[in-house]
């Protein structure tokens, strides 16, 4: 367990749901980490891991949030050798026909401020130490960065617009970083909502996710800790940089008759 040994790690969305489990097994890998976010949730890491966390209570969707986060890590740690923009939020599947027009805009800046913004925001603040180390960046897409559904139309746009950062962003800064994204399927997690929808957290499982799914289960958050860790290693993913890796038990290859070949019928709903 030391694939990770000596880094130094700048994670968002570090104090809840896939974003904890990871830094739980980044820290496992020998990884130290500057867990970001919005809620105080993150100061509990500090009293799980000790010094390999340190926690930062912060606003992504600002700039000065993710300096002080960048700046955080050079402090302790002198460096920065992986940026991962996980932070998230969800407008609970809301379709455009049910936004009021007048909504919109303060939607769109509060969701894609967190979800599109601030992983470039992240990217900006750690890229002179990213460039120092030739570390990597990686963004948590989704099923809904490649596919309708997913989500209401901000969600899916922002999310699409990740898997456009990761192959940007890779373009840009190759050969000194490099950038990769993961897209989950559905995680058993609570997402915030968008306030400016009116909406607080939901669940992102739904009754009958788990009969839709090839693999026929929601895997736990922990499920994601294996492909972050990959590509946060310098040499299990070396050759890997403007690649959205999917991890979604099967959801983007489901069938119409029944999600998998082998599924028995009795289990299709
Ligand atoms: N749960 C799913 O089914 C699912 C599926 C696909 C993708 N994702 C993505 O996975 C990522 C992690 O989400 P999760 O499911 O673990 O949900 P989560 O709510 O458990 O974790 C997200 C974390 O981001 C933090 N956060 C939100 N806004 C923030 C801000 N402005 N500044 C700092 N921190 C902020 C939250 O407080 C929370 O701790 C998100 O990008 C989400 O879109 C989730």
């Amino acid at each position: 367990m030391d694939a990770l040994a000596g880094q130094v790690i700048v994670f968002t969305g570090g104090g809840a749901g896939i974003g904890r489990s990871v830094v739980s097994r980044f820290v496992a890998e020998g990884a130290r980490v500057v867990a970001v976010d919005i809620t105080d949730a993150v100061v509990d890491l500090a009293a799980e891991f000790g010094d390999a966390v340190v926690p930062v209570v912060a606003d992504v969707s600002t700039w000065d949030g993710n300096r002080i986060a960048a700046q955080t890590a050079l402090d302790r740690w002198g460096r920065i050798d992986v940026f991962v923009g996980n932070a998230g939020i969800t407008d609970g599947a809301c379709p455009l026909e049910e936004m009021a027009g007048d909504q919109l805009s303060a939607a769109f800046g509060e969701l894609f401020g967190v979800n599109v913004l601030a992983p470039m925001l992240g990217v900006r603040a750690c890229l002179d130490a990213l460039v120092a180390s030739s570390g990597s960046v990686i963004l948590t897409g989704s099923f809904a960065s490649t596919n309708a559904a997913g989500g209401g139309v901000l969600y899916t746009a922002s999310k699409h617009a990740v898997h456009g950062l990761v192959r940007q962003l890779a373009y840009e800064l190759a050969p000194d970083v490099r950038v990769n994204g993961i897209a989950p399927g559905v995680a058993p997690t609570r997402l915030r909502g968008t306030t400016s929808l009116g909406q607080s957290v939901s669940d992102a499982v739904l009754d009958g996710t788990e009969q839709a799914l090839p693999l026929q289960e929601v895997a736990p958050v922990s499920a994601y800790d294996g492909v972050f860790t990959m590509l946060a290693s310098r040499t299990e993913s070396a050759a890997m940089t403007g690649s959205l890796v999917t991890v979604d038990s099967g959801l983007s290859i489901r069938g119409i008759a029944k999600p998998g070949g082998r599924v028995q019928a009795d289990a299709v709903s």
